[in-house]
């Protein structure tokens, strides 16, 4: 790295947003939470790339040995090189893994797509100096983005969309059927999306995952109320919560939450209010939805793909989906 992450707020209007999300978020009667995206900020970017080494999380490896061992068949399903885009420009390591299975010049054009420009900037960074590569972040929402790719991609020339790491866990599961049906709209027939997804295992093990020994799912999570301090000339007394998180099996995601350790007001300068807190009252702060192998390929074809391949990882069960637009 050849410059400090910003400790700044990433722009002034992300700012207001961030403003309104947690407002709105933390006056909603019945369950309090926040957006999982606000997560991300650069100490929480940085948590969760620790939270990748992690002997209890074994989702991101899983990821990665699944392409290491099967992106060679990739370029399989395309007639010519594709132009490759990334929903959440991930960490660089298993882009490079699909680039590079595609041998001589491989793609020449790489869109990661995300609304964390820290994401971006740590990409670029990864990526930028390999050989022949024009990459071209674009800082929005994954929608928006994929649209821009295909407004500046050529008819016939085909589109190759990552959304690894089970990101797509984040979304109940209406949305992510709702989110992969945008995808295949936007897509001409014959672009392929590969999708990542953690798929269901012992309850034990997912506790575990997201509640490590050495407390960094913990930090990562508990880093939202000082990035509300920071931002947001929030109070919050971190010694006053605790990062809990919970299985819903009904639901079959892990939550997670904050939980209030006693009755309490905090008040948050920005938004002008003090927010009251029960004992045991929580903020629910993220979803990671679990998902059947099937499920994932059904939801592929309800959207409109069909689904050609399916890699999964024995010893940390994961399916990686290759989807064709049909
Ligand atoms: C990046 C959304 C896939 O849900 O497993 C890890 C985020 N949260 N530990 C996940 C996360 C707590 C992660 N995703």
């Amino acid at each position: 790295m050849t410059r400090s992450a910003p400790a700044q707020p990433e722009t002034a209007i992300a700012t207001d947003e961030f403003l309104r999300d947690v407002e709105h978020g933390l006056t909603c009667p019945s369950q309090k939470y926040v957006p999982s995206q606000y997560l991300y900020d650069a100490v929480g970017s940085a948590l969760f790339e620790v939270i990748t080494l992690l002997p209890e999380y074994g989702l991101t490896r899983a990821d990665e040995r699944l392409l290491e061992a099967s992106a060679d068949t990739v370029p399989d399903y395309f007639d010519t090189t594709p132009v490759v885009a990334e929903l959440g420009s991930g960490s660089g390591t298993k882009t490079r893994r699909v680039l590079s299975a595609f041998g001589g010049a491989g793609p020449g054009l790489y869109y990661p797509i995300d609304i964390s420009v820290t994401a971006l900037e740590r990409c670029t960074s990864e990526l930028g100096a390999t050989e022949g590569l024009i990459v071209e972040p674009l800082a929005c929402s994954y929608l928006d983005g994929l649209r821009r790719v295909v407004d500046r991609t050529a008819d016939g020339q085909p589109l190759l969309v990552l959304f690894l790491g089970s990101t797509i866990g984040n979304f109940d599961r209406p949305h992510a059927g709702e989110f992969l049906s945008r995808i295949r709209e936007t897509l001409r027939a014959r672009d392929v999306l590969i999708l990542g997804t953690d798929l269901e295992k012992p309850v034990a093990d997912l506790l575990r995952a997201y509640d490590d020994a050495a407390g960094v799912t913990a930090a990562f999570n508990l880093n939202l109320l000082c990035r509300i301090n920071r931002e947001l000339d929030g109070e919050f007394d971190l010694s006053r919560f605790a990062h809990a998180a919970r299985w819903n099996a009904s639901e079959r995601r892990i939550e997670m939450h904050l939980e209030s350790l006693e009755h309490q007001s905090v008040r948050i300068g920005r938004a002008d209010r003090v927010v009251d807190f029960e004992r045991g009252e929580t903020i629910w702060t993220e979803s990671s939805h679990k998902f059947d192998r099937e499920e994932v390929a059904d939801m592929g074809r309800r959207a409109g793909f069909s689904c050609v391949a399916q890699w999964t990882d024995p010893e940390w069960p994961f399916a990686e989906s290759v989807f064709l637009a049909d």
